[in-house]
């Protein structure tokens, strides 16, 4: 990174591991400055471009030509109840399900860096992987999933609702939110994206998430997988490109 007039410049390099955390090519990078794509100065030689440009970029050029973007979508948590101890999946990023129920809360994340640039306050953050929890059975009241499951590989998904079902209470609840993302057919985006505005009853949270667009995601599919490890059903909701499920464990007997 280099800085000029205290303002700072990433190089492509840079901008490859922190901003598009290695999901395309450098040389994709280059061929944007130098076509004037992404706004860039030569810095000892090199392109550099500054935060407000690669926004720009992002924004006005990547999202429209690499990515299916569907847009803003609004997500009300302030009639949800979420009960106990909630143990959140993937709580770092904007760490939204922290920010609501603050201390209630034990954030798990494996990116050490998610967890430390989130932020929600109040809740508890741990390094650690759901594909295996360090808890013990029957830990928690409540565990969410707030748009982790689709950053997620679907191969994992089986194993880290087993180990969900494994540290939720008896009768405990697992609840998603996440994006209803469609089969990517012939598409040839390589990204899907999706905005929200996320009100958690204090303020409202604007933020976006984007994956690489392999896999779809549906509630179709996560009630099969979940009733197969023996959550049942309480609650299915959908509107737009969003969902909210809501799982049960049973008491088995
Ligand atoms: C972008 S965040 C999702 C949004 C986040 N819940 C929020 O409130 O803003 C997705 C997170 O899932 C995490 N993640 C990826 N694989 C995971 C896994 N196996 N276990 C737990 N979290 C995982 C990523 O590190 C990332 O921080």
């Amino acid at each position: 990174m280099k800085e000029l007039d205290n303002v700072k410049y990433l190089n492509i390099g840079e901008i490859f591991d922190t901003v598009f955390h290695k999901k395309i090519k450098q040389e994709e990078i280059l061929e944007y400055f130098e076509t004037g794509k992404l706004i860039g100065k030569k810095i000892d030689n090199e392109w550099h471009a500054d935060k407000e440009a690669i926004e720009d970029f992002i924004k006005n050029v990547y999202l429209k030509e690499k990515a299916y973007n569907v847009g803003l979508h609004k997500v009300d948590l302030t009639t949800i109840t979420l009960n106990g101890k909630i143990l959140d999946i993937g709580g770092g990023g904007q760490g939204i399900i922290g920010q609501f129920k603050g201390e209630n809360v034990v954030a798990i994340d494996p990116n050490k860096n998610e967890l430390e640039e989130s932020p929600s306050k109040d809740d508890l953050k741990i390094v650690m992987d759901a594909r295996d929890l360090k808890f013990l059975d029957n830990s928690f009241d409540t565990t969410t999933s707030f748009f982790t499951l689709m950053y997620i590989p679907r191969e994992d998904h089986i194993t880290i609702f087993k180990e969900i079902y494994r540290v939720l209470k008896k009768e405990g609840e697992f609840a998603i939110w996440d994006a209803i993302i469609p089969n990517k057919g012939n598409d040839d985006r390589s990204m899907f994206f999706i905005s929200l505005e996320v009100n958690i009853g204090d303020n409202k949270i604007n933020t976006g998430y984007g994956v690489l667009w392999n896999e779809e995601l549906n509630t179709k599919y996560l009630s099969n997988l979940a009733g197969t490890i023996g959550f049942e059903l309480i609650e299915s909701k959908e509107e737009e490109n969003t969902f909210n499920l809501r799982f049960r464990k049973k008491n088995l007997p």
